[in-house]
């Protein structure tokens, strides 16, 4: 049983208990179902109650149902709700807490509503690509409120019920109150024993004194916010919807768009990326029980661009940070950052003064590595070179408390060499944030080869109080997303070489939706980080060709806006892109230069090359290892890299794309490329899905 039935003197009590949010999977919607025909039968029963267990009335559908034939199986969803609303006693839903998606389309399918203040309600369907599937846009409407009900559909946020009890006129709530919903539920079920006929929603009318201009407006405003989604202009269409049509057609057709979104790429992408979240945080050799460390406490070592930002991090979440530096002017420069940050936030409104001084409150300095000895976890991000690398973890190897986690925020070092610098090994991992590191939502957490599982385990969860998306990477040199973008940038300049212009490569960039072409973004980063690496590359790797046209850039001084020009020129103080005739007299003589045949390249063409490089080096990362899945692979490029969304990432991009087409089109690119066609022979395994039929997601 996953609903529980008791009675109480003459009312029914039936408690969704299927953890840990109660979602509305296929047994709970049969015990729901026959809860409610329990009691109808029941002569000594006269009303019902509907709630929840734990810490939610229900989160709606059941995750680990969807894609799965029991997500459709009867009593469907629909069917329990119809059940509830056609029960000849009265059904009470009693709302504690979370209720969202399903499960407010259940609640609103009862007669009456009791809720607590603080408890919440959300129709998040959209946030999938999707539309409210059972009834929420054909009876929210009618109970809350036209305006306040589409505004919840199209936010898909939880609001809270205090909040939408303001709501003039609204028949959502019959009680509100402070605490105990189930016990005012019961005492509202036995006031109501005997009213008949039942009160329902499906009976109300949805009505707008101005509806056709309301309407023209929140489609104008939408198609401008969200201009690549389909779900949201369709939640606008349902609930109109709720006006117009009599309630089961508007239930019929809000079921058709469902099914529609269902298939629709956006809806696909973000469902992916939905999973793909909770995929990441799982290891496939670390058990989920696997007992973790306590952090309490956090050190920084290096107060600079990226030290300044993990340590607001923590300080954000309540986390006591001590930011260690080897000079009182480089800490005071760090604070003096963090506290910048801060109060901008403030002006904005969107921290508030009493919460800004507890978060410093919770930043102490120091010179000393003795104020670190009794940190729980510890992160390293000084200077990216080894050997200063290696006077840090083997001071920290010293002082640090047994079982303290020591990490290291380098980009390009080997972990592996890191962690041998200490006597505990297993103690070390790598925590890669992205920058601005108060911002960036990605962080990479490397696994050595000696890493401790519950090390690895306890930064997972720890990256979740944080509020970061975390991926595991194995050791290797850019780890998941630089590595792979060395191969995007690499082809970037190929481009170029063959007759792209810049401005060309980032505009068909932007339209297929990554936030910044790639030169726009070589000059934001600057451009000498990338010549450093060819530099090393060319020793390392004298095989690989990269294209030169970036060193003569660099060549020029032109390093990005920190030296005012870089790809493109920009005016003193502003930062918008101009096209750069040095540029592009400097590109001609190259390419005369080293004798490039270049030709007109179509935009479909530049998009594929860039976004082929990166999936092409992901295959080999998934076959070495490096990285666990092919949804991290996307988790990665969607939170760090500025890949667009709705298109769910470069892997399940591939896959919409087909393999098969993916590698007929690399093909393609290696016969007209101007080198042996090495960059494009296909990785194994992406043969081998070819192979068999498969993809990547
Ligand atoms: P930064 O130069 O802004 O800051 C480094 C800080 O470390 C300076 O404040 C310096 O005074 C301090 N420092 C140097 N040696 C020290 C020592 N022995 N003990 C204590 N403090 C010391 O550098 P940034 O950009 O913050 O980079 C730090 C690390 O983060 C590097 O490993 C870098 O590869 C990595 N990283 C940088 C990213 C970026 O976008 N800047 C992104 C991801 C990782």
């Amino acid at each position: 049983m996953t609903a529980l039935y008791e009675v109480r003197g003459n009312v029914a009590v039936i408690t969704l208990d299927n953890p840990p949010v109660n979602g509305l999977g296929l047994a709970t919607r049969k015990a729901c179902v026959e809860g409610v025909l329990r009691a109808e039968a029941d002569p000594a029963v006269q009303a019902v109650v509907l709630t929840g267990a734990g810490r939610a009335f229900s989160g709606g559908a059941d995750i680990k149902e969807f894609g799965q034939p029991s997500a459709l199986a009867e009593p469907s969803l629909h069917t329990l709700i119809r059940v509830v609303e056609a029960c000849s006693k009265p059904v009470v839903a009693a709302l504690h807490s979370v209720c969202m998606g399903g499960g407010l389309e259940l609640a609103l399918g009862c007669h009456y509503r009791v809720a607590e203040a603080k408890a919440t309600l959300a129709l998040p369907e959209v946030k999938l690509g999707l539309v409210p599937g059972a009834g929420g846009t054909q009876r929210l409407p009618r109970a809350l409120g036209v305006e306040p009900a589409l505004n919840m559909i199209l936010s898909g946020e939880q609001v809270p019920c205090e909040l939408l009890a303001l709501a003039p006129g609204q028949k959502l709530f019959d009680r509100l109150v402070p605490q105990d919903a189930l016990g005012a539920a019961v005492a509202l079920a036995q006031e109501v024993a005997a009213v008949r006929p039942l009160p329902k929603v499906r009976d109300l009318a949805a009505t707008h004194p101005n509806a056709d201009a309301y309407f023209q407006f929140v489609r104008n405003s939408v198609a401008a916010a969200q201009p690549r989604y389909p779900a949201p202009q369709r939640c606008i269409d349902a609930v109109s919807w709720s006006l117009t049509l009599p309630f089961e057609d508007g239930l019929r057709r809000e079921r058709e768009t469902f099914i529609a979104l269902m298939l629709t790429p956006e809806s696909k992408a973000l469902r992916h990326a939905f999973f793909g979240e909770r995929a990441a945080s799982k290891i496939a050799d670390v058990p989920e029980n696997t007992p973790l460390r306590e952090i309490r406490s956090v050190g920084v070592i290096g107060a600079g661009t990226m030290g300044g930002g993990i340590t607001m991090n923590f300080l954000n979440a309540g986390i006591p940070v001590t930011l260690l530096e080897t000079k009182q002017e480089a800490l005071d420069r760090g604070v003096a950052t963090i506290r910048k940050n801060y109060e901008a936030q403030v002006k904005k409104g969107k921290l508030k003064d009493d919460k800004y001084a507890a978060r410093m409150a919770l930043l102490s300095t120091t010179l000393s590595y003795d104020d670190l000895k009794n940190t729980d976890l510890i992160i390293e991000a000084v200077f990216e070179e080894i050997g200063v690398k290696e006077a840090v973890f083997r001071q920290l190897d010293a002082v640090a408390k047994p079982g303290a986690i020591l990490a290291s925020n380098t980009s390009t070092l080997d972990l592996n060499q890191i962690a041998a610098f200490t006597a505990r090994p297993q103690d070390v991992l790598g925590m890669h944030f992205f920058s601005p590191a108060n911002v960036m939502k990605l962080l990479e957490v490397v696994r050595g080869q000696a890493t401790a599982k519950d090390v690895l385990a306890t930064v997972m969860q720890l990256a979740k109080k944080i509020k970061k998306t975390a991926v595991v990477s194995g050791v290797c040199d850019g780890f998941i997303g630089n590595r792979m973008l060395e191969q995007y940038v690499r082809q970037s300049t190929f481009l170029v070489d063959e007759g792209c212009s810049p401005e060309q490569v980032d505009k068909a960039a932007e339209a297929f939706g990554f936030a910044m072409g790639p030169f726009r973004v070589g000059d934001l980063a600057g451009n000498d980080i990338g010549w450093a690496i060819r530099k090393r590359r060319r020793v390392e790797k004298p095989d690989v060709r990269y294209s030169e046209c970036a060193d003569r850039l660099c060549e020029l001084g032109r390093f990005g806006q920190k030296t005012g020009a870089g790809w493109y020129d920009y005016q003193p103080g502003n930062r918008k892109p101009i096209p750069s005739p040095v540029v592009a007299e400097m590109l001609e003589k190259h390419r005369a230069a080293i004798g490039a045949k270049t030709r007109a390249i179509s935009d479909d063409e530049i998009v594929q090359r860039l976004v082929f490089a990166l999936v092409n080096e992901a295959a080999h990362l998934l076959e070495e290892g490096i990285a666990q899945r092919a949804s991290d692979v996307d988790m990665v490029y969607l939170t760090g890299y500025g890949f667009p969304l709705w298109r769910g990432g470069p892997m399940r991009y591939a896959d919409e794309f087909g393999l098969f087409n993916v590698v007929q089109a690399m093909k393609r690119f290696a016969a007209n490329a101007m080198d042996d066609g090495a960059f494009w022979q296909p990785a194994p395994l992406l043969e081998r899905l070819v192979a068999e039929g498969k993809s990547f997601t």
